[in-house]
């Protein structure tokens, strides 16, 4: 074993990071065995000028960042923890490219599990209910259109549990996949969708991309209420992006950004979950 292989994480010891640069197709790679975030060391590479597809990958994190200021629980060789320098469509804003990015990984753990996966806008991706991963897309700065890619995909539940207040919604892909899980193959076919979905970022969610999420949009037909307090039945999410919710007085609302509670599933969350218990920033 290399020095190279040591400083892996568990995951990736046996090549060289430049060999799993090539398996990956990825002009930069780097791979630590543990760090604070993989989007803030990215945010450091992207300062310096890197390329995009340039991905950071970490065996645990010790302070993983969540959608909405929350945190994401990243215990050690448990999950993908990932981050992916890509370009927005403008340098307005990423637009729809969380959404874009949710179908590319969706698709990916599909193809890795055989399980059928739901999205939940904007971009959580769920066995049911439960929580399998998690995207947060943070712009790199005002006038810039390269976007910081951050994947969080709970692959085996970690043997000492989750911390109490996350326990009881979350999802683990190995649990549900027929074959033993391999992270560099993972890792591939998410980059591979991101190359079909996300890059060049799509401009608006039209055409295949459009009933690629469609097909799998577990919000529409639910009663939900938003963070302003509307209440009403979704939708579907426009092509701009936003999540369209159908008031009982009629009104349409438009949420562009912020999380949605469900007020019912319409089926019990222990039916569309194998094994119990975990979680990872569940959405309700
Ligand atoms: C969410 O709240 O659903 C988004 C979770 C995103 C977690 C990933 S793990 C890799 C990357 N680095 C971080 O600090 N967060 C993202």
């Amino acid at each position: 074993m290399t020095r190279a292989d040591e400083a892996a994480p568990a995951a990736w010891r046996g090549r060289p990071t430049r060999e799993w640069a090539q398996y990956l197709g990825v002009p930069q790679l780097e791979l630590h065995p543990r760090l604070p975030s993989t989007n803030a060391r990215l945010r450091v590479l992207a300062q310096a000028g890197v390329a995009s597809f340039t991905t950071v990958v970490a065996g645990e994190q010790t302070a993983g960042r969540g959608r909405e200021g929350r945190t994401w629980h990243s215990p050690p060789d448990t999950g993908l923890w990932m981050s992916v320098l890509l370009e927005a469509a403008s340098n307005s804003g990423a637009g729809v490219l969380p959404l874009a990015v949710g179908v590319s990984v969706a698709r990916a753990l599909e193809e890795m599990s055989g399980a059928r996966i739901g999205l939940k806008w904007p971009n959580d991706l769920l066995l049911g209910p439960a929580k399998l991963a998690g995207i947060l897309c943070e712009a790199y700065g005002e006038a810039d259109r390269r976007v910081i890619v951050g994947i969080g995909v709970n692959v085996r539940r970690p043997a000492g549990g989750y911390p109490a207040e996350l326990a009881g919604l979350a999802g683990f892909l190995e649990e549900v996949s027929e074959e033993g899980l391999e992270m560099p193959r993972l890792a591939g076919a998410i980059l591979g969708e991101l190359r079909s979905w996300a890059h060049p970022a799509p401009e608006f969610l039209s055409g295949a991309l459009q009933a690629e999420w469609e097909t799998r949009d577990c919000l529409r037909g639910r009663p939900v209420r938003l963070d302003s307090g509307i209440r009403g039945t979704v939708q579907g999410v426009s092509s701009e992006g936003y999540l369209t919710v159908l008031s009982a007085d009629g009104s349409v609302a438009l949420a562009r950004a912020g999380s949605v509670q469900v007020e019912s599933w319409g089926f019990p969350r222990s039916a569309a979950v194998r094994g119990t218990g975990g979680t990872n920033q569940p959405g309700p």
